[in-house]
């Protein structure tokens, strides 16, 4: 594990081309939140500059998980969100999917004349065709046993049987939507961070773009979640912070962590 309290920036330059497998990260959201002042330093150049790194460490067939939400200002979002996963495709990524992360709710957060924003976008980018994609099947299935009976539909926009058509049984559980429901941290105790992942949103996209023993980056390490999930998972960590008390905190954390 590589624990390092400073800007991803510099550090980013410090790591080899092309030795990343896969990064999980969410980066500030506008100005959204303060983060002890670090937020001061964070604009569109700087990210430019982050995402260009991100491209040149990232392996061949690697992924960038980018969670990240946009600020309302004088009535608009701000698009950010938008304008960063298009410079990640214009560096050379292919936007792989645009997934969301549903909370349950959210609070009344961006004024009661606007519907209640229930959901973060989670861009996942590869370098080329990602190399490691196990795809969570956990999705009851209503018709499991039965025969199947699947059609796929043309681009006239007629259907045709699919292959297994009549031949194999529905099974217990299917593929996962590419909208993932969980609850944010909400509890005090296990709360460090003032925008701390939950660990099951890191754990999760770590277990589908990954294998074991791979190397994991967050360079937004915040509270060190990220680095949570790469131990519960035997994933090599590597994580960078800016501030210095989240740096602390984190380190505290993975610390408590590995000893058990
Ligand atoms: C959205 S939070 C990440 C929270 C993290 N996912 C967690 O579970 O705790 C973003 C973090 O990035 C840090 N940060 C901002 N700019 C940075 C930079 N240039 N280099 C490294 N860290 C930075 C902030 O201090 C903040 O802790």
């Amino acid at each position: 594990m590589v624990l390092q309290n400073g800007d991803c920036l510099d550090l980013l330059k410090s790591l080899d081309a092309e030795s990343v497998d896969l990064t999980v990260t969410s980066p500030p959201y506008d100005n959204l939140r303060t983060y002890n002042g670090s937020i001061n330093q964070w604009c569109y150049e700087k990210f430019q500059a982050i995402a260009y790194e991100l491209f040149r460490v990232t392996k061949k067939g690697g992924v960038v998980v980018w969670i990240v939400a946009d600020a309302t200002v004088n009535g608009s979002e701000t698009t950010s969100s938008f304008k960063q996963a298009l410079w990640f495709v214009k560096l050379g990524f292919s936007l792989f999917d645009t997934m969301i992360w549903k909370k349950p709710h959210c609070g009344a957060i961006g004024g009661m004349n606007r519907y209640e924003n229930v959901f973060e976008y989670m861009f996942i980018f590869s370098k080329g065709k990602p190399k490691t994609t196990n795809i969570i099947k956990d999705k009851p299935n209503k018709c499991c046993g039965n025969i199947q009976h699947g059609s796929a539909r043309q681009a006239d926009g007629t259907t045709i049987r699919t292959t297994g058509y009549g031949k194999r049984r529905i099974a217990e559980y299917g593929r996962r939507h590419n909208v993932w429901e969980i609850a944010p941290e909400k509890s005090n105790a296990k709360r460090c961070h003032p925008a701390q992942f939950p660990e099951a949103l890191a754990h999760d996209h770590i277990i589908s773009w990954s294998k074991p023993n791979d190397t994991v980056l967050d360079p937004f390490m915040g509270s060190g979640t990220t680095g949570i999930a790469c131990l519960h998972t035997c994933r090599e960590f590597i994580g960078f912070e800016i501030d210095e008390t989240y740096f602390r905190i984190a380190t505290k954390r993975l610390e408590n962590e590995t000893i058990g």
